[in-house]
């Protein structure tokens, strides 16, 4: 299929958009006005860009149409966070950039399309119970971020009664590994074990999936995914423990000793929201994100299963998002050197190849031709210039 990818700059577009082109699709790259393709991007190859501005019908139609023909688009873009400066930026990109891209390629031509929802919208409970496709968020109170899900899903499966557009929601859950520009919420969670002192734990519990089956479980949907139906991609259920434990063992530093409770964890996110507004910084965990300490994120996946897809275990997804923290400026050197990192770190992180520059110059915001790799040098640059962990 000729398949549009929004979002292939961010963590889970890069894997869908490699995903597909494995699968020998075509894909198409959609990325923000000027933006060029990163290089772990142009590397994978034969990976056009086009240039739209998501809240931009025009600009869209004007992308979408004019990319020789599309047969589906996977639509991964959205902002994730849980900063409160985002929640205008929230409804804007999530849910009406969401009808707008819609709209754009079922205009194109488009009979299909993948959204990236998220598990959030299956809700969560007290208890370690696994939810289902069939659950929703409750009148817990949520993350602006969380309720900007539920209306993109809302406005994705109003746009395919109006257009006849078959569109399929994936539901990932927490989604760890790289590679990644700007640090996400995702990967921010095993950050802030390394850089905890007190290496604290809470109560409660998440979902984690390795991004590179996140990828593939979007192209599984792609293929396979019933219109108008949700699919949760998840692998194993953890407790906040165990996950803790995880990042402890293969990064060879102390165990998770204390549990915090919610209160304490929602003060400890105030000060560190006090320290970013101080430094202008981004928090590195926010009182938002603080109200989901103390429940279960846990999900079963087995309707995306059935379909074909798998996930890896938690422990190497964990690995992989060590590997390209440990490579990221977000890790303070400092603690970087404190680490020991467990041999499956490094080979959970692909070193990556050195991208063929984008023949368009890549500003152009009309379609470029598809990037075909060099032969791989014997050597692959790695993705940073920073210096990489012992
Ligand atoms: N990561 C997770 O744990 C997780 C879990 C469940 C669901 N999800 C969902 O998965 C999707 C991708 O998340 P991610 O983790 O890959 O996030 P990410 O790394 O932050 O990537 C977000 C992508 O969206 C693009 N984008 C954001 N705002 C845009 C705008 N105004 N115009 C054009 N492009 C814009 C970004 O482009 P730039 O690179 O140019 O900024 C980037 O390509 C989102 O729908 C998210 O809700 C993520």
């Amino acid at each position: 299929m000729r398949v549009a990818v929004t979002g292939a700059t961010g963590l889970v577009g890069h894997h869908v958009a490699a995903a597909a082109l494995a699968a020998g699709h075509e894909v198409t790259a959609v990325t923000r006005l000027g933006r060029s393709l990163p290089d772990r991007l142009a590397a994978l190859g034969a990976v056009r860009r086009l240039g739209a501005e998501l809240t931009d019908a025009t600009s869209l139609a004007r992308a979408l149409g004019g990319a020789g023909g599309i047969d589906a688009v996977i639509h991964c873009a959205a902002v994730y966070s849980y900063a409160p400066s985002t929640v205008t930026e929230l409804t804007d990109v999530n849910v009406t950039g969401t009808r707008l891209v819609l709209e754009a390629a079922a205009d194109a031509g488009a009979t299909r399309a993948v959204v990236t929802s998220s598990s959030v919208t299956c809700g969560s409970g007290l208890l370690p119970v696994e939810r289902t496709e069939r659950d929703h968020l409750g009148s817990e109170p949520v993350p602006a971020y969380y309720a900007s899900k539920v209306r993109q899903e809302r406005e994705a499966l109003d746009v395919a009664a109006r257009t006849g557009l078959d569109v399929v929601l994936a539901l990932p859950t927490v989604v760890l590994g790289g590679p990644f520009d700007r640090l996400g919420p995702s990967n921010a969670i095993v950050l802030r074990y390394l850089l905890d002192p007190t290496r604290s734990t809470f109560p409660g519990g998440c979902n984690v999936v390795d991004a590179r089956d996140a990828g593939a479980g979007h192209v599984t949907l792609l293929e396979h995914g019933e219109p108008g139906e949700r699919y949760l991609l998840g692998g194993d259920n953890v407790t906040w423990r165990t996950l803790h434990a995880l990042v402890a063992d293969l990064a060879g530093i102390p165990q998770p000793v204390a549990e915090l409770s919610p209160g304490v964890a929602w003060l400890a996110s105030a000060a560190a929201e006090a320290w970013a507004s101080v430094t202008s910084t981004t928090p590195l965990s926010t009182r938002e994100e603080a109200t989901t300490v103390g429940r279960h994120y846990w999900y079963s996946s087995d309707p995306a299963r059935a379909l074909g897809y798998a996930a890896r275990p938690a422990r190497e997804a964990v690995a992989a998002s060590l590997g390209w923290l440990a490579v990221s400026p977000d890790l303070p050197r400092v603690v970087r050197e404190s680490l020991r990192l467990r041999p499956e770190v490094r080979a959970a992180r692909p070193l990556q190849p050195r991208a063929v520059p984008d023949p368009s110059g890549g500003d152009g915001d009309t379609a470029s031709a598809p990037v075909t790799p060099r032969r791989r040098p014997p050597r692959p640059a790695p993705p940073r210039r920073r210096p990489s962990p012992r």
